[in-house]
């Protein structure tokens, strides 16, 4: 999804910029561009450039800068051209704009204020510009942003530089997020932390409606009703910093290994000793639901689907899990008592928010589950749960997964009556994983050996199902290989017609209860000449299964059953050659609805 950086500050801007978008890559693009203002030529210079970032880098020339503003664009308003990359440029040349989040009523404000004026776009932000060209000649600058705020529906975060002042960047907020970092006399803006954490010691997130005014004394904050806001920083987590592959081909490989990591710093981050330590605030909202509903998309929405087995069996609270564009725009009949889960890893996905807005009309309290705790949904909804698991680059969600689950897991513990120890159970899991991930190299061969076919399926039973969803899900969005999730059951009632000779079907096998009906499942695909592998945990494997995994809590077996199925996807990816960190058409967090 589209990504903004700018830097007004005594070092370089053009290169903190640029490092600030490289940072920003992993959130998925296809153009970009920056621009700066140019000491020696004593002029704003402006480049950019459709696809990869080096593609941008080419272009520039040496020479330094104080101030820069740069983006990457993932397009929603116009086609994937040079011509619609930002920044953009006010008709008259005096303004330079970047922006991330859409103006809904662009179309209305052209025809009312800029007739007969010629465009360069196709995009909603080129309006901005040339709106504040239009309203800013002999006003002061501040006064015209501000008027043309006010005029714009939808969402934006904006940086803006102005040719006749250099040395000060403005930027503006709603709906849409953005960070302001600081180190010494540097500011530093973004929207993602990723973005921020090298070059500031200190940053702040931006509410909606501020308006923000950067020179080199630093920078200073204005509310919606034009208020100056004391600002109140926070030391930047350097965890952010650390974006390097390590030892690792690629972000979503280390991430499948830091999974045993993430469940421990969850387990010391939400108990003491046995007990789990919940906000009070938190339990008690939980505590007065008579319904929860979970809202999510993705791999969070398969996450929800493991938290609705938790929350009804360790807490024996009925729950009900929505696709968020689903409900967004077709909610159900909703009871009194009805309190909302929303699970996102990045906190911004658009669904999610249009979703919020409906639950937040009808008075329904919220509470959201996210990795980013300075994201949207953490601060739009009542309140918000950390899942710790650390910066998620790849596009495919791995740990940010397992954590969900673990925090969903020691909720509804929390509410429940306990009767066994949980933290031991996870302790137990990421031990599990940790265990498999040891010959993770054998999934190069496993993969060679069962996925010679353009299609897949995966079939599981309960908890199976729920991941058999998510592996689906993997396998198909990095390595394109068409793959449908089944419940095991349900093949038999239609899509069993697709199975011929050498159709490859995984089947997870963790569930005691109903192992044996997914055996019977197996035979009848087994009989019409699939190819299958039978992903297993101890206590029900047989022995011709292909991946024994080690026996684990029943209710946590989609922690280490998903590990299997993220190798397949990220060895059948890389036998493919396809991007596996960034596939095609994906982007990190999806911030258009
Ligand atoms: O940031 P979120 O958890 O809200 O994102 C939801 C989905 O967009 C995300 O899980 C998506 O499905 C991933 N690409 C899955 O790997």
């Amino acid at each position: 999804m589209c990504g903004i950086v700018g830097y007004l500050g005594e070092k370089d801007a053009k290169k903190h910029v640029m490092e600030g978008l490289r940072r920003l890559e992993y959130r998925g693009y296809d153009s970009a561009g920056i621009a700066y203002y140019d000491e020696a030529k004593a002029d704003h210079l402006v480049f950019k450039e459709k696809g990869r970032l080096e593609n941008l880098a080419g272009l520039l020339p040496e020479g330094g800068s104080q101030a820069a503003i740069g983006h990457t664009r993932w397009a929603t308003h116009g086609r994937v051209t040079k011509e619609n990359a930002h920044p953009h440029e006010s008709h008259d040349g005096r303004f330079i704009v970047v922006h991330n989040g859409i103006i809904e009523n662009h179309k209305a404000l052209a025809e009312e204020y800029l007739a007969g004026i010629p465009r360069k776009s196709a995009t909603d932000t080129e309006i901005i510009a040339s709106l504040l060209g239009h309203l800013a000649k002999g006003k002061d600058v501040a006064g015209a942003f501000r008027q043309v705020l006010d005029l714009l529906e939808g969402s934006y975060a904006l940086l803006l530089m102005d040719r006749e002042h250099p040395d000060i960047l403005y930027a503006a907020k709603k709906k849409s997020p953005l960070l302001i970092g600081q180190n010494g006399r540097d500011t530093i803006i973004a929207s993602d932390l990723t973005a921020l954490c090298a070059a500031a010691t200190d940053y702040l997130a931006l509410e909606d409606g501020s308006i923000v005014t950067i020179d080199e004394r630093g920078f200073s904050v204005r509310d919606g009703q034009g208020k100056a806001v004391r600002p109140v920083l926070s030391p930047v987590d350097k965890a952010y910093a650390e974006t390097d592959k390590g030892v690792f081909d690629h972000y979503m490989l280390k991430e499948i290994h830091e999974q045993p990591a993430v469940l421990r710093r969850i387990t010391a981050e939400y108990f003491d000793q046995e007990t789990p330590r919940i906000r009070k605030d938190i339990s008690a909202m939980l505590q007065k639901a008579k319904r929860l509903h979970i809202l999510a998309a993705g791999t969070s929405m398969h996450a929800g689907i493991v938290g609705k087995a938790l929350f009804e069996n360790l807490a024996r609270l009925p729950t009900e899990v929505h696709i968020a564009s689903e409900f967004a725009h077709h909610p159900p009949l909703l009871e009194a008592g009805s309190v909302f889960l929303l699970i996102s890893q990045s906190g911004e996905t658009a669904d999610l928010r249009a979703s919020l807005e409906i639950v937040k009309e009808k008075g329904f309290p919220s509470l959201t589950l996210t990795n980013v705790k300075t994201s949207t949904l953490a601060r739009e909804a009542d309140k918000y749960l950390e899942i710790f698991a650390g910066p998620e680059i790849a596009v495919a969600s791995t740990k940010a997964y397992t954590a969900q689950i673990a925090v969903l897991a020691i909720l509804a513990f929390a509410l429940g009556d306990g009767g066994f120890s949980l933290r031991k159970e996870l302790a137990l899991a990421a031990q599990g994983i940790e265990n498999h991930l040891q010959d993770h190299k054998m999934y190069s061969g496993i993969v060679a050996g069962h996925l010679k076919k353009p299609h897949a399926f995966y079939i599981g039973r309960g908890l199976d199902y729920a991941v058999a969803l998510e592996a689906a899900l993997k396998l198909k969005e990095i390595s394109y290989i068409h793959t449908e999730g089944f419940a095991a059951g349900e093949l038999k009632h239609g899509t069993i017609a697709l199975i011929e000779e050498g159709i490859p079907v995984i089947a997870l096998v963790t569930e005691k209860r109903t192992a044996a009906h997914t055996r019977s499942a197996i035979a009848e695909v087994e009989s019409r000449g699939a190819d299958v592998l039978v992903i297993a945990t101890e206590n029900v494997a047989e022995k011709e299964d292909g991946i024994r995994l080690d026996t684990v809590h029943p209710l946590l077996t989609p922690l280490v059953c998903v590990v299997p199925t993220q190798l397949i996807a990220y060895y059948a990816a890389l036998q493919r050659g396809t991007d596996i960190d960034k596939p095609r058409n994906l982007a990190k967090s999806v911030t258009v609805e």
